[in-house]
């Protein structure tokens, strides 16, 4: 491959994890990221644009020049930014808006999982409040409700509790997430019980490249309470999953997803992300998302050592099958988010954050930025709910996890919280697939 121009789409820590891993490859020539954040100028050049306006990003691309755009974030997906940047001629790592339906709609994915003969869990959709809340009685604890759109991590309750349950299909119907009571759609689903894993795959359409599982943290606090959050750390491997766990679902979802959207006319290239549940009855897929996992990027990235422009540039042009297989670092990464005062909830911005470099002097690590921009004084300040993602790789999981929280002790940001047993279980090997009872003849 000739040097390439790439340009970055999004601002959050998985776009400068990408930016970080496309910087160390030699075939990059140059990193533009809009709009960006705080971080990301020690490896590209930021430009402003709205990620939403797929004509704005498109005009970007060939402003810049960009031999390759790379999609992070569902929305500008959703919005169409891949179409309107391929329309331009230019390789496009992304699906176009009509795949992106996979993440976009919880009830296209459904259809196309059965289809296809992906196991996951049973669900209804529902259109009505009324027919939703007659749902839930029918159905047995615990509930998981689903709002049917982009509600960015925050849109699923999982609860024992009815009356908990019957709020939240009040809310969604309510608008509590976009959209009014006609057009809200509910989703209500068997509850999976078992450990969650995040398996991305690289795709053209028709080839499928798994990479290296990684362990998201949902809840924004430790042991796993509190509400759902975009996810306060990752880790990668998984010591606890089974040996042949990535081929088998190379054949049972990966492959046959998308086949099914290649058959429905509607080719999915770009990552294809299956979160699932690894269940007494084998893993199922709770959701899909049509991109890079945020903060899962960040980890297995960092394992990755095959250069990631020709993965990507491969998948995009539809040359996948004639990439050389994937290579694998022995270490392991995990990072720690650290997040506003008040996150999920509506985040405080604008606090001074401090102890960066010192954070980054730490063996191994890189203080990767989310939700962070300047002041007018040059300060890095908070400007999102997650505002760092701490990555660190080690010989083992163990060295990896004290890595990242002594970076993680040396930042200063009043207010914020991050989880203090990020990959601690698997640390210590307490983690374990359920077993089905014993049945009886
Ligand atoms: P989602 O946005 O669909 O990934 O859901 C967010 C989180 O809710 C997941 O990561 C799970 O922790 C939980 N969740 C979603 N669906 C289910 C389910 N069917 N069973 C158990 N937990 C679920
Ligand atoms: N960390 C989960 C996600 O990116 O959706």
């Amino acid at each position: 491959m000739s040097r390439v121009k790439v340009l970055v789409i999004g601002g959050g820590a998985r776009e400068h994890a990408l930016a970080l891993a496309l910087s160390r490859d030699p075939a990059v020539a140059g990193i533009v990221c809009a709009p960006g954040n705080a971080g990301t100028p020690a490896v590209a050049e930021n430009r402003p644009v709205n990620p939403l306006d797929p004509q704005a990003v498109a005009q970007l691309a060939v402003d810049v020049a960009a031999d390759l755009v790379v999609v992070g974030p569902e929305a500008p997906l959703v919005a169409g930014v891949a179409d309107a940047c391929r329309e331009r001629g230019i390789p496009t790592f992304g699906p176009s808006a009509a795949a992106a339906k996979l993440e976009g709609s919880k009830s296209f994915a459904k259809d196309v999982m059965v289809a296809a003969g992906v196991p996951t869990a049973t669900a209804g959709s529902f259109t009505t409040e009324a027919a939703a809340i007659a749902g839930l009685k029918a159905a047995r604890p615990p509930y998981v409700v689903k709002f049917d759109g982009l509600a960015a991590g925050k849109g699923v309750t999982v609860t024992a509790d009815l009356e908990l349950a019957t709020a939240a299909v009040r809310e969604a119907f309510g608008g509590a997430f976009g959209g009014g009571p006609s057009d809200t759609c509910v989703v209500l689903e068997e509850y999976l019980d078992g450990p969650e894993v995040s398996l991305f795959a690289i795709t053209d359409g028709t080839t499928v490249v798994p990479l290296t599982p990684a362990q998201d943290f949902k809840r924004i606090g430790d042991g796993d309470v509190g509400p759902n959050t975009g996810g306060m750390g990752a880790y990668s491997p998984l010591p606890w999953a089974p040996d042949d766990f990535v081929a088998a679902l190379q054949r049972t979802v990966l492959e046959p997803t998308v086949a099914e959207m290649a058959r429905r006319g509607i080719p999915f290239s770009g990552l294809l992300f299956a979160g699932l549940a690894i269940t007494a009855d084998g893993p199922k897929v709770i959701e899909f998302n049509a991109r890079f996992g945020d903060p899962e990027t960040q980890v297995v990235l960092a394992r990755l050592a095959t250069p990631l422009a020709g993965l990507l540039m491969a998948a995009a042009t539809g040359t996948l099958a004639a990439h050389p297989p994937l290579q694998w670092r022995e270490d392991a990464a995990v990072t720690v988010v650290v997040a506003a005062h008040n996150y999920p909830g509506t985040p405080r911005t604008g606090d001074v954050i401090s102890g960066l470099d010192e954070a980054a002097a730490v063996n191994g690590v890189d203080v990767l930025h989310a939700g962070t921009s300047f002041d007018a004084d040059g300060n890095v300040v908070s400007a999102g709910g997650r505002v760092l993602s701490v990555t660190a790789t080690g010989k083992d999981l163990a060295a990896a996890r004290d890595a990242a929280y002594e970076a993680v002790d040396r930042i200063k940001l009043n207010g914020s919280t991050f989880r203090t047993d990020i990959a601690l279980r698997a640390v210590n090997l307490d983690i374990s697939i359920p077993t089905r009872p014993e049945e009886h003849r």
